[in-house]
């Protein structure tokens, strides 16, 4: 059996039901807006978020899921789905899950709108029902991930960061939303507040994990679904760089964080960057700390007892690291 389908075995009718519910939540009166929600509904990325909802909804409440945890599944997609048609105007980048991107082929004017209504019919779903614990996890990630978003802006701009910023970064705005899908699995069902604050560490450690893959495979030549090798094009240090630059002589240093301050466009100087990243065993240093991440949420779920949802989220967590895309 695939992975992903070993994972979803358990949740799966609850899966097949949420991409109805999913599908239905983004309508509008407006034409063009179902058009790209539509656009969007046909191209679906790989819905890990809303698989960790339910999975802990179902080992915090004993195999039982209810409509708050639909509700905070639709709700953690829509966001999700909000900043990425955000991120890719942030970014400038015109490929996402394999088709074209929604700035690519609607630009940027739209596609700031549609991420905006993504984002409102989020929130809306869970104040329409009176879910306010759901929409308060909820906020605070959408808050985390801008600030962590202005944040990489503001260290790229310097090129001053750290590896203790870049995990600021990360946390920020990566790992705040899958922290809050599984803080809101155990909320949807009434677990207790220390249950709920245990799966918000869990879901974090997974997040870390999740975007030092995410950029690892920037550094790749495989076909992802979305462009690759254009972090050190938007002058963002991620960190294979990081690690490099802490590890090289003077000279090398000045040299790279000149050719990122003032080449980054140049393909040759990137390329260039990019062999040295990995002479310094940058990759390797990240694949190690992405490891440690990992080994720390699975620590924390081993305290759980055994059960076919915590095996499932067990290897969930590992398709995080070894994933192809
Ligand atoms: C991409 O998330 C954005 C990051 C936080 C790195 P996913 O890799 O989960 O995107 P989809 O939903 O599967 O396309
Ligand atoms: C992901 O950031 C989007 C957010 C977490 C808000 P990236 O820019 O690093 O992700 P991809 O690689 O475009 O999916
Ligand atoms: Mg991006
Ligand atoms: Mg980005």
């Amino acid at each position: 059996m695939k992975i992903v389908e070993q994972i979803k075995q358990p949740i799966y009718e609850e899966m097949e039901l949420f991409e109805k519910k999913f599908s239905n939540s983004m309508s509008s009166k407006v034409a063009l807006l179902n058009r790209i929600t539509h656009y969007i509904v046909n191209r679906k990325g790989k819905q890990m978020r809303p698989m960790f909802v339910f999975l802990v909804a179902k080992m915090a409440g004993k195999g039982v899921v209810n409509e708050r945890s639909y509700r905070a599944a639709s709700v953690i997609e829509l966001i999700h789905t909000a900043t990425l048609v955000h991120d890719d105007v942030v970014d400038e980048s015109y490929q996402r899950r394999g088709f074209f991107s929604i700035n690519a082929l609607w630009k940027n004017k739209i596609a700031v709108l549609v991420g905006d209504f993504l984002l409102s019919k989020g929130l809306l779903l869970c104040i329409d029902s009176g879910d306010f614990d759901l929409l308060k996890i909820i906020s605070v990630a959408v808050r985390e991930m801008s600030e962590g978003e202005l944040l990489q802006i503001e260290k790229a701009r310097r090129l001053n960061i750290t590896e203790e910023i870049y995990y600021d970064i990360i946390r920020q705005k990566t790992a705040s939303l899958v922290a809050s899908c599984c803080a809101l699995g155990a909320c949807s069902v009434n677990a207790s507040e220390k249950e709920v604050e245990e799966m918000r560490n869990f879901g974090e450690l997974i997040g870390m994990a999740f975007q030092i893959k995410d950029d690892l495979f920037d550094y790749g030549s495989k076909e992802i679904g979305k462009p690759t090798g254009i972090d050190i094009k938007e002058k963002k240090l991620t960190l294979p760089l990081i690690y490099a630059i802490n590890n090289c002589t003077e000279s090398e240093r000045k040299w790279v964080l000149n050719a990122v301050r003032n080449h980054n466009k140049n393909k040759k100087v990137v390329s260039k960057v990019i062999e040295f990243v990995k002479n310094k065993g940058g990759l390797e240093y990240a694949v190690s700390k992405m490891k440690d991440f990992q080994e720390q949420a699975l620590d924390l779920l081993m305290k759980y007892p055994k059960s076919d949802y915590r095996d499932a989220l067990e290897t969930l967590v590992n398709y995080v690291i070894e994933r192809k895309k």
